[in-house]
């Protein structure tokens, strides 16, 4: 062979090798992206919360939703999906929120004497002006708009769940005519439904708390553009909860000690977590189980709940607060607890004489007056920084392994609810 020839084939060997190598870094290129793409991207399991680029997102509703298997909205829900879009209001009155405020969320149906009294208590509440309110509505009613409305003493911005069941007349998520009823056998009735666990089909009355809790825990933390960048706490309130004087600087307290004397605490909270408690009176902060009053936590926190949407939206509880203490606490692999002070900020009431064997002390409203005692150590911050912290270790509750109440095992509302966990991330990419 001439050395030509040798060099031909020393040549073209180099050159397919050459082209295996690229081939193959290619390839492997393809791959890494692909990977990158389906788990970055999953919007359930997924974490795509690294950067502060990701979290610029972009707040269209018509693309947000467009993607999803949403219900078909109606003409008010559509409306109500704009109204969401609206600047708050008493922008003139309150230009600026002050840097380290905890933003509060009301949450509220249609008692509309419950909510006076909620509103009259917030409008005492000493530093209220310095944050933002958010009144998240299940259902639309002009009585209780005009309560909000009224609202002077902050900045107030309220939003509607547009997939409410109560703003669905004849179709789902309210009551549609093919619908399975009671315990209905949805073969031989020729009926759409699945039943829960104990046979029976859904509610809309019923469903619809757990799926505002879920839609509005989604949008005030990943779909509003007041709040999507909020770094601090969220504080959580009911239309029957009395709020006190001292409920918010005691809050921001609290918020600011938890990461140093109780690092392992999620959440603060303004209220003990049984409801009817107001507290020990010691000389000490006290940490429990997560209550279900006066709860507040920070973006971290709803991370982890959020990646739980899975469980949240298939356990067969129709409660949000059973939900979370029977699946999605448990399995954060620890003990969920809360930081409180060791008196109340903040109670629950009920209708006067509704529950049996109830004592003088029970808050309670008839013929819209409350009869809540507010003492001069309810109007100041009554928390000391030089505190030590009470663990409360084995309390009574709900548990993981306990299979709920039921009231939630139609497959539609367990797709709805998934749906409002992926509705925000969808409309960022
Ligand atoms: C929102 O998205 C829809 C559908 O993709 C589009 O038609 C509309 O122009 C967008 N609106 C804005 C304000 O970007
Ligand atoms: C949020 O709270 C958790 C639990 O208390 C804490 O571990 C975390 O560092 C906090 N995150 C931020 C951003 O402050």
């Amino acid at each position: 062979m001439s050395t030509y020839a040798k060099s031909r084939i020393k040549e073209a060997a180099f050159s397919r090798l050459l082209s295996v190598v690229l081939i193959t870094l290619l390839g492997a290129f393809l791959i890494i992206c692909l990977l990158r793409t389906s788990s970055v991207y999953d919007p359930v399991i997924g974490d795509a919360y690294g950067s502060a680029e990701s979290l610029q997102m972009i707040f269209n509703y018509t693309r947000m939703t467009e993607r999803l298997n949403l219900p078909k909205q109606n003409e008010l829900s559509i409306r109500l999906g704009k109204i969401n879009e609206l600047p708050p209001r008493n922008l003139d009155l309150y230009r600026n929120l002050a840097k380290d405020n905890v933003v509060i969320v009301l949450y509220v149906h249609n008692r509309p004497q419950y909510l006076k009294g909620v509103v009259d208590s917030l409008s005492r509440v000493e530093g209220i002006s310095e944050t933002l309110l958010i009144v998240s509505h299940d259902g639309y009613f002009e009585e209780i708009n005009r309560i909000i409305e009224g609202i002077k003493f902050c900045q107030v911005k309220q939003i509607f769940a547009p997939y409410s069941p109560h703003i669905f007349q004849n179709s789902f998520p309210g009551i549609s005519p093919t619908d399975c009823k009671d315990k209905d056998d949805p073969v031989k009735k020729k009926c759409e439904g699945t039943p829960d666990q104990y046979g029976n089909h859904r509610s809309p009355k019923i469903v619809s708390l757990k799926h505002h809790w879920w839609w509005m825990m989604n949008t005030v933390w990943d779909g509003l553009k007041e709040t999507h960048q909020h770094m601090g706490h969220i504080l959580f309130i009911e239309e029957d909860h009395f709020i006190y004087p001292n409920a918010y600087r005691n809050i921001q307290l609290l918020t600011e000690l938890k990461p140093v004397k109780c690092p392992d605490c999620y959440a603060a909270n303004l209220a003990p977590c049984d409801v009817k408690a107001r507290g020990e009176g010691w000389q000490s902060l006290i940490a429990e189980r997560m209550g279900n009053v006066g709860y507040s936590f920070n973006r971290t926190v709803w991370r982890k709940i959020h990646r739980k949407a899975r469980e949240f939206c298939a356990f067969d509880d129709y409660n949000w607060d059973i939900t979370m203490w029977a699946t999605v606490y448990p399995s954060f692999g620890a003990p969920v607890y809360s930081l409180r002070g060791p008196r109340t900020s903040a109670v629950h009431f009920g209708k006067c004489g509704l529950h049996q064997g109830q004592g003088e002390k029970e808050a309670c409203i008839d013929d819209g007056s409350l009869n809540i005692q507010v003492e001069d150590v309810d109007k100041v911050p009554n928390i000391k920084t030089d505190w030590g912290v009470h663990v409360v270790q084995k309390q009574a509750g709900y548990q993981a392994g306990f299979r709920g109440w039921g009231g939630w095992g139609d497959t539609r509302d367990q797709q709805l609810c998934l749906d409002f966990a992926k509705m925000y991330d969808l409309g960022s990419r």
